[in-house]
Order: structure tokens, then C-alpha cells, then sequence
């Protein structure tokens, strides 16, 4: 007897690869869909995934707000604002009753995407923040005049599972965690999922893991292939079907303050993206 030989195509751990069709176009807008984007381990490509996921629904046609919660500001420069040049930041928003959200929010070169910046004043936030009432919910309530306006927000967290963070899980609808393909991967995974579960309990009952994203994939060496099996074993479908692979074409289009959607339209990291957006859109999580 001859096996059946599957055409399919394959995931990266061997699950069948679905066809993730092209969203259908919006007719209007909101409300807008919150997503933390999470991993108290830092360099495993949070800001990079926030930038061009959200480059790459922009260019669905879909409405994106991306808030820069990183008091290092990587996400405002990758794209295209200087940390130095700005004023007033969301750390305004978030420590004076009348700063206006309308007026932080800065359109970037990509049509649809937006930016609310941060810099280093953020890093007084933590600090400050203690002393507030219903001090875990702060990011919330400044974003809720916004959320109409948009179809999906990306909370670029800071490396850490401090009081900014909680925030940001607080304000979400969902987490996406980046998980770079290298050695430790895991390592503090079970903290963060310990971490979200507690504010799902106490702050936040419909925050939903969207899934885990393997990044800076390199299917070479045995040690990634290595790492996204466990990935797989210990979390099934949340594991995300799309990988990001490795690519110098990331630091590049940082250097350049624009998403590789952009920057490099036509290069694997791009597709790799798109297809990142058409997943979520396909599993509901996105719009
Ligand atoms: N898939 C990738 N391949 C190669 N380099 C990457 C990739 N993703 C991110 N990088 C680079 O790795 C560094 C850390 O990524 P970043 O997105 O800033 O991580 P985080 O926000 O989690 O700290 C940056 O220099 C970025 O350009
Ligand atoms: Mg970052």
C-alpha cells in the first residue's frame, strides 16, 4: 500500500499550516480591541512585533494605535519619532487629570497607525503611580476616549512585571508573548503566566492569552528547532502558527525609524508579519 502523501503545508513544529485569508475589508471602525504586548524578559522582540503587527493591520485597512509603555521609547523611534524632541508623553496622560489623549497622539508615516510616544519621564510612573487610587487601572481609563476610534491598540510593554505592566494587562483585552528561539526561552514564562492569571482573577476577568509568538526562529540549528518543540509540547495552540525568523533586516529597519512592511515590503520578515496579522484576524482576536 502507497501512504497517502499530504501536500499540506507544515507549521514549524509539523502542525498543518491553515490558509489565513486576507481580512475582509472594514466599513467602520471600533471599538478597538486592547493587546498587551508581554515578556518581562527583555530582546525577545516585543517592540518589533508591535511595530510591524501593527504596520501590517494599518495596511489591512484597519485603524492602530500603538502605545509606546516603555520608558526606553524604542517603539516611538522605530517609528520615527526622536525621544528628545518630545514635550509631553503618555507619562502626562497618566499622572494629570486633564492632559487629553487627543492631544499625544501623533499620526506616523503609515497611513492607519498611530503613536501615543514615551520616553525616559516614564520611568517616574512606577514609582509615582503607588500613591493613586485604583492605581492597577490608570492606563485604562485614559485610553477609554480613544477606543471607538480605533480597530486594534498595542500596549508595547517595558521589560518588567512592575505596576506599568499590570497596568497595560489591566487595560487588555489580550497578551501576546514573544518568545525569542534561544537558550532560557522558557525561563520565567510560568512567572508571567502566574502574573497574568493574577490580574484575570482580581483586576481584569476577560484578559485572554492570544498566543505565544516564536521569534528570531532560525530553523538551522538544531537548538531553535529544539526550542519551539517545548514551546509547542508545554502550550499547544496557544503557540502561534507563524514564526518570525531571524534577520538582520529587523535592526536595519529600526536604524531607519520605519516597519520592514515598509522599509523592506517584499522581504520574508514582512510576509512573516502579514501573516502574523491574518492569524490573529483569523482567530478572532484581532479585527
Ligand atoms: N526576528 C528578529 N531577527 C533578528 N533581530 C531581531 C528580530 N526581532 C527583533 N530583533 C532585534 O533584536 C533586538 C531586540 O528586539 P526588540 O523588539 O527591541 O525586543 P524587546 O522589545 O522585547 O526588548 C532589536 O535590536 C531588534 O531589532
Ligand atoms: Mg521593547
Amino acid at each position: 500500500m502507497v501512504s497517502q502523501v499530504s501536500t499540506e503545508e507544515r507549521d514549524a513544529v509539523g502542525r498543518p499550516l491553515p490558509v489565513f485569508p486576507e481580512p475582509a475589508p472594514l466599513s467602520s471602525h471600533g471599538p478597538a480591541r486592547v493587546i498587551a504586548m508581554c515578556n518581562q524578559k527583555g530582546g525577545v522582540g516585543k517592540t518589533t512585533t508591535t511595530i510591524n503587527l501593527a504596520a501590517a493591520l494599518a495596511e489591512y485597512g484597519r485603524r492602530v494605535l500603538v502605545v509606546d509603555f516603555d520608558p526606553q521609547g524604542a517603539a516611538s523611534v522605530g517609528l520615527g519619532v526622536s525621544p528628545h524632541e518630545l514635550d509631553r508623553t503618555v507619562y502626562n496622560l497618566l499622572m494629570e487629570r486633564d492632559a487629553s489623549i487627543h492631544e499625544l497622539i501623533r499620526e506616523t508615516p503609515v497611513p492607519g497607525l498611530d503613536l501615543l510616544p514615551a520616553n525616559i519621564d516614564l520611568s517616574a510612573a512606577e514609582v509615582q503611580l503607588v500613591g493613586e487610587v485604583a492605581r492597577e487601572s490608570v492606563l485604562s481609563r485614559v485610553l477609554r476616549p480613544v477606543l471607538d476610534d480605533y480597530d486594534v491598540i498595542f500596549v508595547d510593554c517595558q521589560p518588567s512585571l512592575g505596576l506599568l505592566t499590570v497596568n497595560a494587562l489591566t487595560a487588555a483585552h489580550g497578551v501576546l508573548i514573544p518568545l525569542a528561539c534561544e537558550f532560557f526561552a522558557l525561563r520565567g514564562v510560568a512567572l508571567l503566566v502566574e502574573t497574568i492569571e493574577k490580574v484575570r482573577d482580581r483586576l481584569n476577568p476577560r484578559l485572554h492569552v492570544d498566543g505565544i509568538l516564536a521569534t528570531m526562529y532560525d530553523p538551522r540549528t538544531l537548538h531553535a528547532r529544539e526550542v519551539i518543540h517545548r514551546v509547542n509540547e508545554a502550550f499547544g495552540d496557544t503557540l502561534l502558527h507563524t514564526v518570525i525568523g531571524r534577520t538582520v533586516k529587523f535592526p536595519d529597519a529600526t536604524v531607519a525609524a520605519e516597519p520592514i512592511t515598509t522599509y523592506a515590503p517584499a522581504h520574508a520578515g514582512a510576509i512573516a508579519y502579514r501573516q502574523l496579522a491574518r492569524e490573529l484576524v483569523a482567530r478572532g482576536d484581532a479585527a
